[in-house]
């Protein structure tokens, strides 16, 4: 039905004559000549129809936004004046001798040109996907998928399938749900990853796989969470986590250079314990410098203990901030870091503005001074390095509450101040993670999955206890954005069985639930080791859009709702009844 592409003709293709298909994207009628924008998935290219072509011109008066048009015509130069430098067939225009209207279209409910809300941007998706800015990203996610399987392929990884209608892999959310029309009260569950599969998969002497794949999460979403989303799925046997570091960051490395022509440096690596004490996260966004300083050891003397109204019995912490130049930030600005740090439960923010510094003689300002020698505020400001004109901003509390609120403040200062470089990419392997968390109850939950395996000297510590057991683990963080995560698993069916008992899962579930993974552990299971990365989230950092939704062509609703198919959706009672379902309420 065509010859060209609209956003491909360019002045090579001068006084040819080609054939076009598209939608009508702008109208202009200037009386003698009517102009149009035609558009494909290519991009846009002015057509213009001539009064003195009467037949087709009388034709053209029939077109409206978004009709679907074929029309035939030579390629022209425009005239100097008319070049659009904002498109890139604007040197060229399509003198059209023939039009033909494919099919007609209803006055749309999206404005192109304007801001459309998000609700009806997602019911009418498809017409959104006809403007560039999400197309553009859905380009680039093929250009990934695209580099990945090369990448893969040529390292001997098998591209592998696996079951959706399954049993839970248990990763940390809820499990979506499928009954089972054949047996009236079992489920089916969709996997949050293929994590059980994977491992079967090296038992079963696969050696090397991969695959780009679905995965289903029942959580509660966020700006880079999606219900059903993309994991690039890796697992190899006879690999340490070293090889698996190593292989992703290759892959990554060759992503970066190839659609955003970057060069990335080699990954630092540092311990989850040394993230946490730093930037107060175990995702922490290296752009901006500003770390935690610890100054607990210079308020050791108890009288601190009391002013800072800290409790002896807890695991208490001295952190602070050294702002670079932050001695300029207002009262009001103070007082607005002080209410953000509260969210995170922390008591006060005290500061100290180094106003002046000469020869280790400070003239400071501060909330603090009246109650804090000379000689302590001296050492505050010598640990942090701070210069004049910057601010230090300190916190005494609990451990977890220093932790986390400047952790939270390093990130909202360094965007306020513009400190954070935004063009940057600062990649990082947090490697380490504890085995363990332990609720307030006393129970304990893997920090990664439950097959994650310790580290080789933390066997015997992880049974005695396991709230100080480390395991072989590793994320890969990019821009404050988690983007992967993997671990050498436990390849020893005992050792399985001992993680379960520690997180609290009763024998008889164990054998319900993983008796197959238990069961193949014993015939020989080789050791292996994998990760999995969020396709979704690297294409967003790529595109550097602000939404994983813009990164998949039919996303859900913050409340994991399809707005287009209206889904979720409830079901006839006869479906039901074969099924085997009651409702019991329908609140919603
Ligand atoms: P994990 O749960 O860390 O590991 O997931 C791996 C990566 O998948 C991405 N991701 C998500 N992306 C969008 N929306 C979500 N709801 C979502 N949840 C996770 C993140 C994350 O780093 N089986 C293990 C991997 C392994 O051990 O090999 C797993 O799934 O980028």
């Amino acid at each position: 039905m065509r010859t060209k592409y609209c956003g491909n003709i360019k002045l090579i293709h001068l006084k040819k004559i080609v054939k076009l298909c598209g939608w009508v994207h702008k109208i202009r009628n200037l009386g003698q000549f009517i102009f149009i924008d035609m558009r494909d998935y290519t991009g846009l290219i002015q057509i213009l129809f001539e009064f003195k072509n009467n037949k087709i011109f009388k034709k053209a008066l029939n077109l409206r936004n978004e009709y679907c048009i074929q029309i035939s015509g030579i390629v022209q130069r425009r005239e100097k004046r008319n070049i659009n430098k904002k498109i890139k067939t604007g040197e060229v225009e399509i003198l059209a001798n023939s039009l033909n209207i494919l099919n007609t279209s209803k006055p749309l409910p999206l404005n192109y040109t304007d801001y459309n809300h998000d609700d009806s941007r997602l019911k009418y998706r498809y017409l959104d996907l006809r403007r560039f800015n999400i197309l553009k990203n859905l380009k680039v996610r093929n250009q990934v998928t695209y580099l990945i399987r090369k990448f893969m392929t040529k390292k001997n990884f098998l591209d592998i399938e696996t079951p959706i209608l399954t049993k839970s892999t248990p990763e940390g959310a809820r499990d979506y749900i499928v009954p089972s029309r054949n047996y009236h009260g079992k489920f089916y569950a969709l996997p949050q990853s293929p994590q059980l599969f994977k491992q079967i998969l090296m038992i079963s002497g696969v050696d090397r796989y991969y695959q780009i794949v679905k995965c289903f999460r029942d959580e509660d979403l966020r700006s880079d969470r999606q219900p059903e989303f993309t994991q690039i799925d890796i697992e190899a046997s006879f690999m340490n986590a070293n090889k698996i570091r190593n292989l992703t960051e290759t892959l990554i490395k060759k992503i970066w250079s190839k659609i955003s022509n970057v060069k990335l440096n080699k990954f630092p690596i540092i311990s989850f314990d040394e993230s946490i004490k730093k930037y107060g996260s175990d995702k922490p966004d290296l752009r901006n410098p500003i770390e935690i300083i610890d100054v607990s050891k210079i308020f050791q003397n108890k009288e601190f203990i009391s002013y800072f109204d800290m409790n002896c019995n807890e695991n208490n912490r001295v952190g602070l901030l050294c702002i670079p130049k932050g001695a300029k930030i207002s009262r009001k600005n103070i007082k607005v870091y002080n209410e953000y740090v509260k969210q995170y439960n922390s008591k006060k923010l005290f500061y100290i503005k180094i106003i002046e510094s000469n020869n280790n003689i400070y003239n400071t300002y501060s909330s603090i001074k009246n109650i804090l020698s000379k000689k302590i505020i001296e050492q505050v400001i010598k640990k942090s390095n701070a210069k004049e004109g910057d601010i230090l901003f300190l916190i005494a509390d609990q451990e977890h509450i220093v932790n986390k609120s400047l952790g939270m403040l390093r990130i909202k200062i360094g965007n306020d101040l513009n400190i954070t470089e935004k063009n940057n990419w600062k990649p990082i392997w947090i490697i380490n993670f504890p085995m363990f968390k332990q609720d307030i109850n006393g129970n304990f939950s893997s920090v990664h999955h439950p097959f994650t395996s310790m580290k080789k000297n933390h066997e015997k510590k992880f049974q005695k206890s396991p709230a100080l057991a480390i395991s072989e683990s590793y994320d890969l963080v990019i821009n404050g954005y988690e983007i992967g995560g993997g671990s050498v698993r436990i390849n020893n069916a005992d050792i399985q069985k001992k993680v379960f008992d520690i997180i609290g899962i009763e024998k008889s579930i164990q054998n319900e639930k993983f008796g197959f993974l238990i069961e193949a552990l014993e015939y020989g299971a080789p050791p292996h080791a994998g990760i999995a990365l969020g396709l979704d989230r690297i294409v967003m950092l790529l595109t550097k859009s602000d939404n994983i939704r813009d990164v998949i062509a039919f996303p859900k609703t913050t409340s994991a709702t399809c707005l287009m198919t209206n889904t979720p959706s409830t079901l006839d009672s006869e479906t039901l009844k074969e099924l085997g379902i009651k409702n019991i309420k329908n609140n919603k």
